[in-house]
Order: C-alpha cells, then sequence, then structure tokens
C-alpha cells in the first residue's frame, strides 16, 4: 500500500473519530490552483477523475454537509466506479461546450485542490486562458504516441505569458507506447528544446496513464526507470509563494463604495498586493489625491493590518473623491496612469480583431472603452518568429498599441496581474474576444496633457445663441443623405443657426484622402469626422455629416463620444433596390461589374440603426419633406 493510500485512511480515521479536528486541519491547508492543458483526446478528463477519484473526492459540499451534521459522517465518492465518474466528467464536458471552465475541487491529507477543467472545443484557448489566469501550476497533458504539437506549444506558452511559474509535463497515455523509456526521454528532451526558446526556465516531467493510474497516486511498477516523484505527490509538495503578493507595494482597486449612511463611507475591494495599516498615508488614482487610512473594516470586525489576497472596506480621515474603478496605493508608492498602451493580446474569438474598432476593455475592476491599433506582429507558436500580420484571428497571440477613452490606472502585468491584466469584450454583443496583457504606457500618453482653456465650449454655444448637436446621417450610397442634410442645413441657416456639413464625398477629397473602403479604413474615416464634429460642437456649432457609416460599433463611438442628447442619428432609409435604380454616380453599376470591391450593400455590409432618433422612409417623404420634418422635430 502508497504512503497516500495509507494516509487517506488515516483522514477516514480522523472523520469517524473526530470531524471538528478534521476541518480544522482542513481548513489550514495550503490550497494549490491548477489547470490542466491538453488536446481533445489527451486523457484530461480521465486524469482528473483519476485525481478526483484517488483522493476520495472530497468535495466542499460534502465538507459542508459534514459541518452541519458531524455524526453523518461519509466517505462519499469512495465506492464510485472510476469509469462511471471518468463517463460523467466527460458528459458534463460536452454539455459545458458553453461554459468556459468548471472548477473541481478535492482534498488530501496534505493540501486542498482547485483544478480547472476546460470543457468544450479544445481549439480554443479561451477557456485556457480563463482557467490559468489564477492558476499556480499548469499541467501540459502530451499523448505519448503523438509528442510535442503546436498545441501542446501554444498552451505551454500562454501558461508562460499569463505568468504561470510551475508546469509539469505529464507525458500520458504511458501504457499505450509499452512504457517506452526511449521515447519518453524524446519527448522531454523536444519539450524541453522548446521551453528553453521561450524562457520557461524549468518544469517538471513525469511519464504518466491516467487511465491505468501509473504513477498518478501511486509509483508505477512500469517504469523503474522513472525516479520523480508521482503526479499527486507533486502537487501536494510543490512550493508556493505565499507571500509574493504581500511583499510587493500596497494596490487595491475599488469595487464599490460603502455608504451607508452618512457618518461612514468607505471603500471596499480586494488587495491585489501588499499590506495596509491604519495610519498609512494613500493616495487614490488616476485623480493623485491623497488621504489617511482610518480604519480597515471587515466581516470579522476592524483589523489592525490587511495583506494581499484579503477583501476588505477602507476609510480615509478625508472626505477624498474615489470611486469606482479608482485604485488606492500608499501615497509614496502610486501606480501609472495612462490612456495608451503595448499589450500582448491573446484573440479568442471567431471573428478577428478590427483594428480601430471600440471594444470595452474590462481591467481590474473598470470598464473602459479601447481601440486596439493594427498588431505590430503576431507571434507563431511554433518558432517563436514574429510575423507580420493586419489583425489578430482566432487564438492569434500578437502585440499591439491600445488607446483607451480616458486614462487609468494601471501596472505592467509582469509586476502585477490583476493591474495589468484586462479582456476585451464585443460591444455589440457582449461576447469576451480576447484577453491582454500591458506591456508599459506609451510615452506620447504621459507627455500630451490637457491645455485648459479659458473660453469654454458653454461661451462658444453662448455667443451663437443655440445648443450644439451633430445630426449624424447615415445610410446607403445614393440613399439622399447629401441631399437631404444639405436641405436640412440651409433651412438652419435662414432660422439663423451656425451649421457646418460634413460629407463624405468631400471630406475623402482632403483630411481623409488616405483612406479607402476597406472595413478598417472605414472604421477610421468615421473616427476622424466624429472628432471633427466634436471638436465643432465645442465650438458651438451644429453639425450635419452625411457619411454612409454602415457599423453601429462606430455609429455608438461617435455617440459616445458626445455630450448625452448631442448626438441625432437619422437614418435615411431607401432600399438598396431603390438606392441601386438611381445610382446617380454610376457606382453601383460598376459594383455589380466587379470593378468596385468592397461597396456597401454589394460586397461591404450596412447595419441599419436599431434605435435611431429619426428614421426616414425615403419612399414615402421626398426631400423636402424630409427635411422639414427634421428641423420641425429637432431644432426648439
Ligand atoms: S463610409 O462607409 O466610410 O462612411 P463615405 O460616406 O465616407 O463612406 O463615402 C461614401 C461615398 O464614397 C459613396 O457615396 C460613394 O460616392 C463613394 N464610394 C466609392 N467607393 C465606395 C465603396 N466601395 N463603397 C461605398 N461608397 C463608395
Amino acid at each position: 500500500m502508497s504512503e497516500i493510500k495509507e494516509s487517506s485512511y488515516k483522514t477516514d480515521e480522523l472523520i469517524a473519530k473526530d470531524i471538528d479536528a478534521y476541518l480544522e486541519q482542513h481548513q489550514h491547508k495550503s490550497l494549490l490552483r491548477f489547470i490542466t492543458c491538453g488536446s481533445v483526446d489527451d486523457g484530461k478528463s480521465t486524469l482528473i477523475g483519476r485525481l478526483l477519484y484517488d483522493s476520495k473526492m472530497i468535495f466542499e459540499d460534502q465538507l459542508a454537509a459534514l459541518e452541519a451534521d458531524s455524526k453523518k459522517v461519509g466517505t462519499q465518492g469512495q465506492n464510485i466506479d472510476f469509469a462511471l465518474l471518468v463517463d460523467g466528467l466527460a458528459a458534463e464536458r460536452e454539455q459545458g461546450i458553453t461554459i468556459d471552465v468548471a472548477y473541481r475541487f478535492f482534498a488530501t491529507e496534505k493540501r486542498k485542490f482547485i483544478v480547472a477543467d476546460t470543457p468544450g472545443h479544445e481549439q480554443y484557448t479561451r477557456n485556457m486562458v480563463t482557467g490559468a489566469s489564477t492558476a499556480d501550476l499548469a499541467v501540459i497533458l502530451i499523448d505519448a504516441r503523438k509528442g510535442v504539437l503546436t498545441q501542446t506549444r501554444r498552451h505551454s506558452y500562454l501558461a508562460h505569458l499569463i505568468g504561470i511559474r510551475n508546469i509539469v509535463l505529464a507525458v500520458n497515455k504511458m501504457d499505450l507506447i509499452d512504457y517506452d523509456q526511449a521515447k519518453y526521454e524524446a519527448i522531454v528532451a523536444d519539450y524541453k528544446a522548446f521551453a528553453d526558446s521561450i524562457g520557461i526556465k524549468g518544469f517538471t516531467p513525469m511519464p504518466i496513464s491516467g487511465f491505468m493510474g501509473d504513477n498518478i497516486t501511486t509509483k508505477s511498477t512500469n517504469t523503474p526507470w522513472y525516479r520523480g516523484p508521482t503526479l499527486m505527490a507533486h502537487l501536494e509538495s510543490v512550493e508556493l509563494d505565499v507571500t509574493a503578493d504581500q511583499a510587493k507595494p500596497f494596490r487595491m482597486a475599488v469595487q464599490w463604495v460603502n455608504r451607508p449612511n452618512l457618518d461612514f463611507r468607505g471603500f471596499s475591494g480586494q488587495i491585489a498586493s501588499g499590506v495596509v495599516r491604519p495610519g498609512d498615508a494613500i493616495r487614490v488614482l488616476p485623480s493623485g489625491k491623497t488621504s489617511q487610512v482610518t480604519r480597515i473594516v471587515t466581516m470579522d470586525g476592524d483589523l489592525e493590518q490587511a495583506v494581499a489576497g484579503q477583501s476588505i472596506t477602507l476609510c480615509f480621515a478625508d472626505e477624498i473623491d474615489c470611486s469606482r474603478g479608482d485604485v488606492i496605493t500608499l501615497s509614496d508608492q502610486p501606480v501609472q496612469v495612462a490612456d495608451q498602451f503595448e499589450a500582448t493580446i491573446v484573440w479568442m474569438a471567431d471573428e478577428a480583431l478590427t483594428p480601430g474598432r471600440a471594444y470595452w476593455l474590462k481591467i481590474g475592476t473598470q470598464t473602459v472603452s479601447a481601440s486596439i491599433h493594427a498588431p505590430k506582429y503576431q507571434v507563431n507558436v511554433n518558432t517563436m518568429e514574429h510575423v507580420a500580420s493586419k489583425t489578430l484571428e482566432l487564438n492569434a497571440i500578437g502585440v499591439a498599441n491600445i488607446a483607451t477613452d480616458r486614462a487609468i490606472p494601471f501596472e505592467a502585468y509582469e509586476k502585477n496581474h490583476a493591474l495589468g491584466g484586462f479582456i476585451l469584450i464585443d460591444k455589440m454583443n457582449n461576447a469576451t474576444v480576447a484577453a491582454g496583457m500591458i506591456h508599459f504606457a506609451l510615452r506620447r500618453s504621459q507627455n500630451v496633457h490637457w491645455q485648459a482653456l479659458d473660453v469654454s465650449r458653454e461661451t462658444h454655444a453662448k455667443l451663437k445663441n443655440q445648443k450644439p448637436a451633430v445630426l449624424w446621417f447615415t445610410g446607403l450610397s445614393g440613399a439622399g443623405k447629401s441631399t437631404i442634410a444639405n436641405l436640412v442645413e440651409k433651412r438652419l441657416v435662414r432660422m439663423n443657426r451656425h451649421t457646418f456639413l460634413l460629407d463624405g464625398d468631400n471630406v475623402r477629397h482632403g483630411l481623409n484622402k488616405d483612406l479607402g473602403f476597406t472595413e478598417t479604413d472605414r472604421i477610421e474615416n468615421i473616427r476622424r469626422v466624429g472628432e471633427v464634429a466634436k471638436l465643432m460642437t465645442d465650438a458651438g456649432l451644429i453639425v450635419l455629416t452625411a457619411f454612409i457609416s454602415p457599423f453601429r460599433s462606430e455609429r455608438d463611438m461617435v455617440r459616445q463620444m458626445m455630450q448625452p442628447g448631442e448626438f441625432i442619428e437619422i437614418f435615411i432609409d431607401t432600399p438598396l433596390a431603390e438606392a441601386e435604380k438611381r445610382d446617380v454616380k454610376g457606382l453601383y453599376k460598376k459594383a455589380r461589374a466587379g470593378e468596385l470591391k468592397n461597396f456597401t450593400g454589394i460586397d461591404s455590409p450596412y447595419e441599419p440603426p436599431e434605435d435611431p432618433e429619426l428614421h426616414i422612409d425615403t419612399s414615402k417623404l421626398t426631400p423636402e419633406q424630409a427635411a422639414d420634418l427634421i428641423v420641425e422635430r429637432l431644432i426648439p
């Protein structure tokens, strides 16, 4: 009987005799979070099943049950058939294609474990990234018959990028290669060459069979040449640097402001790193405001000290501004604040990155709008070469600059995972499309400041005796945008309004003459027009814009740039057939003939507004009637 089996027996005895002592012991065990990475058939389910089975599956809910009724002592799981268990896990995985990661809890006498089981189609790195973000250790599974695959390299590279420093190379299915030592060693050597090339300092290789149980919890007699630990022994004994985060400077991102009544104002969050004590001088970023900690409040009363990982509420001596997303630091150790960064991006969506488009960027406890520039390069995970690339497709890993719409407090991911790691979310469908790691802020973002101006936008507007606005006309080419916008402007001028009309065809002759009609160029076209329109509203003008502006994302981006209520979206709705019939410029004919590529409505999409301020159906109104309606509805 192996050492571990014996210790399980002792555990049973302890549970039976003294449940309180058992629970107490259990509570003080260290926790190892790990992830298993492998392709579909590498035997992940079997391995996890084996670990759960051999550790006798002491689950958290079972512990809770034990705690609730200490007489009902049981050791569930002991009698479950191993094959049945694995089948169950596999079935769960299949159903769980949409769940990102299933976390499974188990414990041995020495340690507690949470293993992130990444279900679903394994070609997606998303699951792995999600599971790995909190892991202390990664088990890279290799099918001994197949050796090191692209997938192995991708997962290892990701694990390393994410900052996992403990890597186990589990060469699985040894039974299927007759426990051949030479083959095993060739795989390990192959992996080592790759690991060296990406800077993985060390890894622990082991020959195993999840199915047969070789070297999982007991030393296998089939591999007498193997001198290392079993997988379980390694997981139980691998050293965890639990104090590393405490040794770093104090940082806490504010999750919410706690103000139950006028006498109490506290800032709640989880400490990302460092230590804090009452009396500490603190600084809130991005504002830079300073104060002093008066109390550290928790559910269990006030603390004299709080450390990384703890969830606390801080009270300050002064009523300084501090809100969700802000970062609290010690006053002499602030984090940087910037709005432009270089970052590594791991693309996880089927739809490729659209450079220039705005995505939600979630970092720490805040979400901001951000656009990603075209990648500087993409990494070929097999050769580690930097490859030129205009975008990032599913599973691609690349480096790009990012611009956020406001300055955010951050730290390089290398220094602080919580303040340097982010995810990107598609604004239209809310899907998580990428994970990223900040390298550094771009200098230019630090050296360009806002100049405070004495003549305000209010002064400009007041002088003109009007409320600035942007009348944003959108619709197909030939829908009538320019015609109607032109009539509206004439009516406004007659009413003594100060206006300016920005028209697609005209702007493309000057400011935007470097842009064509690819998706990326159209996005940039609208971004620039949005910025110009914004400056014009600052000058107090009523701006009219006539651009196809085919994408909802960018129209919404411009809407967000303006003051609330200032952006008025007017959908000039002309069916494609009608616009094509008119074909004033003869462009539809060219597009149909294949002489003009990326033509909106033909081989480039138009996304109609979902909820425009005004919807003009040109089949029911003449341009004059449409213009009258717009002026009547919008201009007080
Ligand atoms: S947008 O898509 O970027 O908003 P914009 O309004 O500036 O387009 O320009 C559209 C005008 O450019 C059309 O009215 C048409 O005259 C001309 N044009 C030339 N090529 C194309 C094309 N491939 N797709 C659409 N319009 C084109």
